[in-house]
């Protein structure tokens, strides 16, 4: 690969008891790619994230970010060297207000005040911060939580399924907004996803998992082709149209 890897893994795993939730992956991500993980509910997505960003330590394998190794560090390490999730069930604090939530955020990156702007101004979050979150709709929850994540002003974006409860419109929204971060920040994003169309038109490349393992991977064109993939997953998404 001739594009400089911002995020690599080599035979990572985690085992869970006896469940082993992810085996020995090796993922290589280029810096500026949209990189889709896909698979069926428990193929081990979200234990990717939490391995590659410090909040969960792997029983085997290494985590390469920016060329160093940081498969032994806390998350709160992770955040700071520049990379940044959200979650797959937002993690808000639902008694504060939008301000206040991201002066959290905020405070933990490490990062000065004026970053809440910036992060608002880039994905566009057009919220009165003295409002409740309590009082937000789904859809501006899911846009505080990444503009929560981009206050660290991440060069890895970590996205666990930020489609999820979005209205189709809203799904075109969160595209764009996928779309311009790229563009305009050279960011990395990461993707995890259920809704095919979406991965398939925002994604470069889309790694599949199932049962912990990596099944296929390749453009959107060669995955939503692959016999192994639709057997395993996309089948079920197509046979219910
Ligand atoms: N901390 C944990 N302790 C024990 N088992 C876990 C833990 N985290 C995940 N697992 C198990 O590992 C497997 C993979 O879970 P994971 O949440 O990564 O799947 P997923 O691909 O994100 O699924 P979904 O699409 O439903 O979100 C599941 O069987 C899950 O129950
Ligand atoms: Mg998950």
């Amino acid at each position: 690969m001739s594009d400089e890897t911002i995020l690599a893994t080599r035979g990572l795993g985690v085992s869970f008891g006896g469940l082993n939730a992810v085996r020995d992956l090796d993922l290589a991500v280029p810096v500026g790619e949209i990189r889709g993980l896909i698979g069926p509910n428990g193929a081990g997505k979200t234990t990717v994230f939490n391995l590659v960003s410090g909040f969960v330590r792997p029983t085997s394998g290494t985590v390469e970010f920016l060329g160093h190794r940081v498969d032994r560090l806390a998350a709160h390490k992770m955040t700071r060297r520049g990379m940044a999730r959200t979650f797959q069930n937002p993690r808000l604090f639902p008694s504060f207000t939008v301000g206040e939530n991201l002066r959290a955020a905020q405070a933990g990156s490490g990062r000065r005040e004026s970053s809440v702007d910036w992060a608002m101004d880039k994905v566009a979050l057009e919220l009165d911060r003295t409002r409740s979150v309590a009082q937000l709709s789904q859809r501006d929850r899911k846009w505080l939580t990444i503009a929560m994540a981009m206050v660290s002003r991440p060069k890895l974006l970590l996205l666990d399924e930020p489609a999820a409860g979005l209205t189709e419109e809203e799904g075109g929204q969160l595209i764009d907004v996928v779309r311009r971060l790229r563009a305009e920040l050279g960011l990395t994003i990461l993707l995890i996803e259920h809704k095919m169309h979406m991965v398939m038109r925002v994604c470069d490349n889309i790694t599949v998992l199932s049962s912990g393992a990596k099944l296929a991977e390749g453009t959107p064109a060669v995955i939503s082709q692959d016999e192994s993939v639709i057997e395993a997953y996309l089948g079920v998404a197509h046979a219910r149209g």
